[in-house]
């Protein structure tokens, strides 16, 4: 039998390094979409390259996506490419409206146009939930998104199930809460914390300038999320699901355990900065993913604990060897 085709957007970042990893494992030919840029920044896929195969475009360029799309006849594409840090949203907020929502329809037009048997995966986001009005979150909530990456996000999850009803694609979209890895990107709280930490550690770094404490979050890990968008693929029809850890954790808990984790407290480095508050906040995320576990038989494995102790050596081990 063939073997089946995946194109990826967004393989260079957190989600599609784990996913690429994934996929290869199950026998898969992975084929990645990237930018163009003056450096190229492959850090996160280096180890893939030789398994990898890269196509040029932009979500912001209709005719390289349907290009892509029309080159590599994929079974089965993965949106995961958006501008998806939330502070930025607000200083860009119509790039990521272009990019984070109209993006996902030129992917949906290309897979439309050329590729219509294609299995289509969006990244919808949590962030949609915004404002909460349940406690936990489900598929059934109604969002009230805080930020224009969250607006933007809404927009990419409507259309997404507007094309599934209208052009009868296998179109399904993932709302996964938060999560983590030695992999984030380094501006995202969890992983500037762990970085921190371990910078604090060795002797590099003595503070570390924070927002708000008091957030909640469902924290999980990356690993275990792209199990779960694979598994929305394989069903017999499309649906949306809520991927999560249903267990939710404040800021300062995460700092408290990174901090606890390299015999450090965390009161005697951690300033709150104003600058890193924002406009408009998400206080508490916390999902239901029983949906997940009943119909894909998906469970995370990797604990709170767990993580943040993974990212803390994680960061170390780097330090050390860059040192
Ligand atoms: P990430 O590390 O920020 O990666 C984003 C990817 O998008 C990068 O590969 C980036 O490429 C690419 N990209 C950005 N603008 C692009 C453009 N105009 N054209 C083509 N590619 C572009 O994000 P992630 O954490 O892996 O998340 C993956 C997806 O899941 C995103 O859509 C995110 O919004 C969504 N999501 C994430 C979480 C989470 O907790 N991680 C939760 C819910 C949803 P460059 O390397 O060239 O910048
Ligand atoms: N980034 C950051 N930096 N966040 C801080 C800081 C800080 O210095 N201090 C406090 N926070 C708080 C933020 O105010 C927010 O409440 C929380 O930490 C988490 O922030 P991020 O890690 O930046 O993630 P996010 O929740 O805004 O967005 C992430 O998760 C979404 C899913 O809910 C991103 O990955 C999005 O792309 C994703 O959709």
């Amino acid at each position: 039998m063939a073997k089946k085709k995946a194109l990826i957007t967004g393989i260079t970042g957190q989600d599609g390094s784990y996913l690429s990893e994934l996929l290869i494992s199950k026998g898969y030919d992975v084929y990645g979409m990237v930018r163009r840029a003056s450096v190229e920044r492959f850090d996160r896929i280096a180890h893939l390259q030789e398994r990898l195969t890269l196509v040029q475009g932009d979500l912001t360029d209709q005719s390289s996506l349907d290009e892509a799309v029309k080159t590599v006849q994929p079974d089965e594409v993965y949106n995961l490419a958006a501008q998806s840090f939330v502070p930025t949203s607000w200083n860009q907020p119509t790039l990521t409206g272009e990019v984070t929502g109209l993006g996902t329809t030129r992917v949906l037009e290309a897979v439309r146009k050329t590729r219509p048997e294609a299995r289509f995966y969006q990244a919808s986001s949590s962030e949609m939930f915004g404002k909460v009005r349940d406690v936990p979150q489900t598929e059934l909530t109604p969002f009230h998104p805080r930020s224009p990456y969250g607006v933007a996000k809404v927009y990419g999850h409507f259309i997404t199930i507007n094309y599934r009803e209208s052009y009868n694609l296998y179109a399904c979209s993932g709302i996964l809460f938060n999560h983590e890895s030695p992999r984030r990107g380094l501006e995202f709280v969890t992983r500037k914390i762990t970085n921190a930490v371990a910078r604090i550690k060795l002797g590099l770094s003595k503070e570390l300038r924070l927002g708000n404490l008091d957030a909640k979050r469902d924290w999980g890990y990356a690993g275990d999320y792209v199990e779960a968008m694979w598994l929305m693929l394989q069903q017999d029809e499309p649906d949306d699901f809520v991927v999560a850890t249903g267990e939710t954790h404040t800021v300062k808990e995460f700092v408290e355990a990174a901090f606890g984790s390299a015999g450090l407290d965390w009161e005697k480095h951690v300033v709150i900065d104003p600058r890193f508050i924002r406009p408009a906040e998400v206080e508490l995320l916390i999902g239901d993913p029983s949906k997940a576990r009943k119909k894909l038989g998906w469970k995370p494995r990797v604990s709170f604990d767990e993580l943040v102790k993974m990212m803390v050596e994680g960061d170390l081990k780097e330090l050390k060897k860059g040192a």
